[in-house]
């Protein structure tokens, strides 16, 4: 049965706008993306450091703040029945979907965790926030939801430098969670922690996920997460998607001349010797590449692709690819 959309996006650019010697300068750093991403789903975003993931998932979560700008384009959330054009909300419709409808972990979790409060501190600030209830009602909900994710109640009364790196991000994935939001968008929640940790990440965003029915969107460079835990995963490059289609398929059968390159050879999870790497370096999404941007990596380039701009389409169902390999106008 084919999902439902959650949230879609239709060519949405966001650019870092800075003043050097009195001259703007944009950094393009999401520029024309299409997604839709479905409901229940693992969707995962990959792509080198540099690549725009972090900027495309502010973006998502519409926390835009100078220098970054939205430019140009739309972005949907399915709420009810209807698809809400989110940046036309005000800001204070907009606090209302925060946490309760969407979630957004930020790379590392202490900036999501007070360092100087007990961990039951953060829960209960949080909640406030969002819910007209007294302290006192707040401890046994947020320790039932510790207890359904199979998570200590115990943390509650420790400070965030007294768990370990992957208790901290689990607990504030927790924490991101307690109001069951719809949509959980993580940023690297696995880079920085050991084999072990990453499991046990990798395992609560599972759980979460059957328990609560959410969609995830989960971002990292590491390839043998998306393996291990994404339904669909959306190939970046250079501020654009560049190829899309479900896990297995990105494996198996790779399109994009970029997306070969992640897909070499599967890593074992956690193997900190597997880096997603091509010939070459990102272009800068100051002044990027005329044409399909991977043209000055590409062993494939031909004439048209440092001219034109490959288009994202559907070259059989479910798998998208930006390529002039694989579109019509080559076939003729
Ligand atoms: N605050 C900022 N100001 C200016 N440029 C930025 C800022 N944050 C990120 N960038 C630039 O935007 C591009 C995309 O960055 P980012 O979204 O962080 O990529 P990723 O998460 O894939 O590593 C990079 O070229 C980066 O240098
Ligand atoms: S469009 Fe051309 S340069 Fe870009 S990936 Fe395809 S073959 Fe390579
Ligand atoms: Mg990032």
């Amino acid at each position: 049965m084919k999902k439902l959309t959650i949230l879609k996006t239709q060519n949405l650019k966001s650019y870092y706008i800075l003043e050097v010697m009195g001259k703007k300068r944009y950094i393009q750093a999401v520029d024309g993306v299409d997604m839709e991403i479905g409901e229940n789903e693992i969707y995962g975003i990959a792509g080198e450091s540099g690549c725009g993931k972090t900027t495309l998932i502010k973006t998502l979560f519409s926390m835009i703040e100078p220098p970054l700008n939205v430019m140009g384009g739309k972005l949907y959330y399915k709420i009810g029945d209807e698809y809400v054009d989110i940046f036309q909300l005000s800001n204070e419709e907009m606090r209302k979907l925060r946490w309760e409808y969407v979630s957004y972990i930020p790379q590392g979790s202490m900036s999501v965790l007070n360092p100087v409060t007990k961990i039951i501190e953060s829960f209960e600030d949080f909640i406030k926030a969002h819910k007209k209830v007294k302290k006192e009602e707040i401890r046994k909900p947020v320790e039932e939801h510790l207890n359904a994710l199979g998570l200590p109640t115990t943390v509650l009364d420790a400070y965030p430098h007294q768990l370990s790196g992957g208790m901290r991000q689990r607990v504030t994935i927790a924490l991101a969670t307690v109001m069951k939001p719809k949509i959980i968008i993580a940023d690297e929640p696995t880079t920085a922690l050991d084999v072990v940790a990453q499991r046990g990440v990798i395992q609560l965003l599972e759980d979460i996920q059957q328990k609560q029915k959410n969609t995830i969107i989960l971002v990292t460079h590491d390839m043998g997460v998306h393996a291990n835990i994404a339904d669909k995963i959306g190939i970046m490059y250079a501020g654009k998607i560049i190829e899309e289609a479900n896990t297995i398929e990105i494996f198996e059968n790779p399109l994009h001349p970029y997306t070969k390159y992640l897909i070499g050879s599967l890593p074992k999870m956690g193997d900190k010797s597997y880096k997603i790497s091509a010939p070459g370096s990102p272009p800068s999404l100051y002044n990027p590449p005329s044409g399909c941007r991977f043209h000055p990596r590409c062993d494939k380039a031909m004439e048209i692709c440092k001219k034109e701009e490959p288009k994202l389409v559907e070259i059989k169902q479910g798998h998208k690819v930006a390529c002039f390999l694989y579109s019509k106008e080559m076939e003729t």
